[in-house]
């Protein structure tokens, strides 16, 4: 197939590139390369644009024939979306729909789209299914909650098929060594406790050991980023073979929570292996962070016959830890 990868020159988008063009389709990848990189698209085609471009946008479809979209580009940290919602809005929200318009008017028919579980807010039980309220709690969430309302909307009138993937906590590194994350500034759990280890950072800060969990630290459901680009990939499938009509939503997670502390404990374990360890330091709470976040996935699972291949922590840590040192020049300690 013709795929456009919009948003492919990022964390999650640069592995399915590679996923998609190792079974044989052709990759094209749309990013403005405001948060991406050149560097991680190692596979296909690269158009450096922005989905405001409303000329390229032509241009690329007229020329693209594209069979389907998955679309990766968003911003996505929480908390600069409370400070500043304009750029959530303008970019999650309006530059998709300029996205959605041209597939109309192109007649391309199928799209896949990175939702999140912070659609869901304050959860009200865990572990999250798809018929959990969906109230989120900042414009991050809720610019991706109105696209996935938009998409029902342009199923029904416009014939558009979807299936939005409302992934929970996306970690680890391609299991080849050739991708992995790299976010500038970086905030996530896995990727910080790891620069801490390689010396790219002093230490790490855990916020807040007074969660109502069993060690008083928060709770995650930690996906590996190759089980991640396999559903999207059985999501495509369930699109254009399968037939799979309207507006679908499905969460991904392997289904069972972390806290911070056992992420921590287990990262220990693999740095050691390289004589590294992680200095900890403790830290308030962090605004908006609910107590417990985890998925339940067996819809995926059911619907597109989806099993992760990586759900073991020490085995994300570990593929996070082999690109962690490639970053940091690693040497082995001998
Ligand atoms: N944490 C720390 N110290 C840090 C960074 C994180 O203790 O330096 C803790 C957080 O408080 C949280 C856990 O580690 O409890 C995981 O934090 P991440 O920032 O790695 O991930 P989040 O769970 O906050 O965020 C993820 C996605 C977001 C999405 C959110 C849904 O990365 O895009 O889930 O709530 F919005």
């Amino acid at each position: 197939m013709n795929i456009l990868i919009v948003g492919g020159a990022g964390y999650i988008g640069s592995h399915m590139v590679k996923m998609l063009s190792q079974v044989g389709h052709h990759v094209c990848v749309l990013d403005n390369l405001t948060t991406g990189f050149r560097e991680q698209v190692k596979y296909g085609e690269l158009v450096v644009g922005d989905l405001q471009d409303l000329s390229l946008m032509e241009t690329l479809f007229k020329a693209g024939a594209f069979d389907a979209v998955m679309h990766f580009a968003a911003n996505s940290l929480v908390g600069e979306s409370v400070s500043n919602p304009a750029k959530y809005y303008r970019n999650n929200v309006a530059n998709t729909l300029n996205l959605l318009d041209v597939m109309v008017r192109h007649n391309v028919k199928n799209f896949i789209f990175s939702s999140t579980a912070a659609t869901f807010g304050e959860p009200e039980y865990v572990p999250i299914d798809e018929k959990h309220p969906q109230k989120p709690i900042n414009p991050y969430g809720a610019s991706k909650l109105i696209i996935e309302r938009i998409l029902q909307d342009y199923a029904q009138a416009y014939g558009l098929n979807s299936i939005s993937l409302r992934y929970f906590n996306a970690c680890g590194a391609d299991p080849d060594g050739e991708l992995g994350e790299c976010h500038d500034p970086e905030t996530h759990l896995i990727p910080l406790i790891l620069q801490a280890a390689s010396g790219r950072r002093k230490s790490i800060t855990v916020f807040g050991r007074d969660y109502p969990t069993e060690d008083g630290t928060c709770v995650r459901d930690y996906i590996h980023i190759y089980d991640l680009c396999c559903a999207h990939a059985q999501a495509l499938n369930a699109l254009v073979e399968g037939g799979e009509q309207g507006a679908s939503c499905f969460n991904l997670g392997n289904g069972a929570g972390y806290s911070v502390q056992q992420v921590l404990d287990v990262a220990e374990k693999v740095v050691a292996q390289d004589s590294c360890r992680v200095v900890v330091e403790e830290g308030e709470r962090r605004a908006g962070d609910p107590a417990v976040l985890v998925a339940d996935a067996s819809l995926a699972m059911e619907e597109l016959k989806w099993t992760p291949l990586y759900p073991d922590l020490e085995t994300i840590i570990e593929h996070a830890w082999e690109w962690e040192k490639k970053l940091a020049g690693f040497k082995k300690a001998v």
